[in-house]
């Protein structure tokens, strides 16, 4: 962050402060009030992070009215045309794109990280089948710190690069194992001479008595998917991740912290919701209807897949996943896919209902995610599970740019205190009946 060259002037019961306003490369300016407290003993309130930058970070920059997404500087849409996630993963994690000879040992490093412990496999069967496989993934995700003893040290550096490999090759195999078991199929192990993408769809979908051939166009989709939802600066999961890790917690019970945040209806499992929506309205003909419920406050009802904290234009997140979903389609040779024609009906009436114009409501990534996932056979309880699994290498990068920082220090939020005043201890025969 460059030096403070302006500042802000901020009068509290008479006594006058200079918040220095510090610049980052691109986006709001922010006033540094770190030293606040220290100087006039306030806090700042500010529940839901609305105004406040909670960390300096070099990796995701969102422009929410302009509708961009940057990882790295590079704009998102040419990274999921031109690019693929695994030197997606290496820009994150590393800061630049590899060269070609960087690009094989990282690669290889990913491939020949996808088995996990054998003894974790056994882990699952303590698990119901009928178990959400999020809840199977906090788990067992938080259950690798018993079993990778050897970079559990964050302030090691080696030991911190092979903890995040170690996630980021075997997410897709532990995501792959909690379908297989939730559906009662047995684990199918990883194939190293297949791409990350590739490799996971034959672990979800192939079985011992057939052989698998992995569909080039879904596999494309499917990385596609993966560097979409790869990292989104400061949300509520990667802020999750960062105050868990702020500790000094280990990586691997980090990243539980992240994947249990991100389950939740209004972040992860959202294109969950969405595709239930699209579902329950089921026929293009009754969105009148159902935009209207959504108008109303007083039903509680939300169109899920729309909005976001921070795109306030277009997600551009969503214009790339429409484009995807209907090329998966058209290979899976669906021509008619009545949730499809819900959701294109659905964006088509809400972007020119002045509710969600005045609002700024645009369809978000969750949009159109679940019914790509759906085509390609996965079972809604499964979203939010490839959520978490492509967002590993950004909640990974987030907690390795944090703990590199000679700054960091532990995170601990202050309040606006509106309970009792102090008193005093009434025994309980003094209490009433
Ligand atoms: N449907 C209908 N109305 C909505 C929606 C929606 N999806 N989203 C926001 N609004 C309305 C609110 O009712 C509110 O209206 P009001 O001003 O009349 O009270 C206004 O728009 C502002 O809404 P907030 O909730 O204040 O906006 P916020 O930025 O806090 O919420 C959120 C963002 C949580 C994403 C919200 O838009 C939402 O619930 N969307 C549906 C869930 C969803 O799709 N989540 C996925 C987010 S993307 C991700 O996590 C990958």
């Amino acid at each position: 962050m460059a030096d403070a060259v302006k500042s802000a002037t901020l009068k509290i019961d008479g006594t006058t402060l200079e918040l220095p306003i510090r610049s980052g490369t691109i986006g709001p300016d922010v006033v540094d009030i770190t030293k606040l407290y220290a100087s006039a003993k306030v806090f700042t309130y500010d529940p839901a992070f609305s105004s406040t930058a909670s960390c300096e970070s070099k990796i995701t920059y969102i422009d929410g009215d302009e509708g961009i997404l940057l990882y790295r500087g590079y704009p998102i849409e040419q990274l999921a045309e031109q690019g693929d996630f695994i030197e997606t993963c290496y820009l994150l994690y590393y800061g630049e794109l590899p060269t070609p000879s960087q690009r094989r040992v990282f690669e290889h490093a990913i491939t020949h990280h996808t088995m996990v412990h054998e003894q974790l496999t056994r882990f699952f069967q303590g698990f119901r089948r009928d178990a959400h496989p999020m809840a199977v993934m906090v788990a067992v995700i938080g259950a690798m710190s018993a079993f990778y003893h050897d970079s559990l040290d964050i302030n090691d550096a080696r030991q911190r690069e092979i903890a995040s490999h170690r996630m980021i090759a075997k997410l897709p195999t532990i995501a792959a194992m909690a379908f297989k078991y939730s559906i009662g199929q047995p684990f199918v192990y990883p194939k190293n001479d297949l791409s990350y993408a590739a490799n996971f769809l034959r672990m979800c979908f192939a079985v011992p008595c057939e052989d698998y051939v992995v569909n080039p166009v879904l596999a494309r989709a499917m990385d596609k998917i993966f560097i979409l939802h790869a990292d989104h600066e400061q949300n509520a999961s990667t802020s999750t991740v960062r105050l868990a890790g702020s500790s000094g917690a280990n990586p691997f019970a980090c990243i539980a912290a992240g994947i249990a945040c991100l389950w939740g209806p209004a972040h992860g499992g959202a294109n969950e919701a969405a595709l239930e929506m699209l579902a329950a309205i089921g026929d293009p003909g009754k969105v009148p209807d159902f935009i209207a419920k959504v108008k109303d406050k007083t039903s509680h009802h939300r169109l899920m897949g729309f909005g976001h904290r921070v795109y306030k234009n277009y997600d551009p997140r969503a214009k790339i996943m429409q484009k995807t979903a209907h090329e998966v389609l058209v290979e899976l040779g669906i021509n008619d896919d009545p949730l499809f024609d819900v959701a294109r009906e659905l964006e088509r009436a809400a972007l020119s209902d002045s509710y969600f114009i005045e609002r700024k409501l645009y369809p978000n990534v969750d949009f159109y995610s679940g019914i790509i996932l759906r085509a390609l056979g996965f079972p809604t309880s499964m979203f939010t599970v490839l959520f978490a699994l492509a967002r590993t290498v950004g909640w990974i990068s987030q907690w390795k740019e944090m703990i590199e920082d000679p700054n960091y220090k532990i995170g601990r939020p202050r309040q606006l205190y509106t309970g009792p005043a102090r008193r005093d201890y009434l025994p309980l025969s003094k209490r009433g009946k």
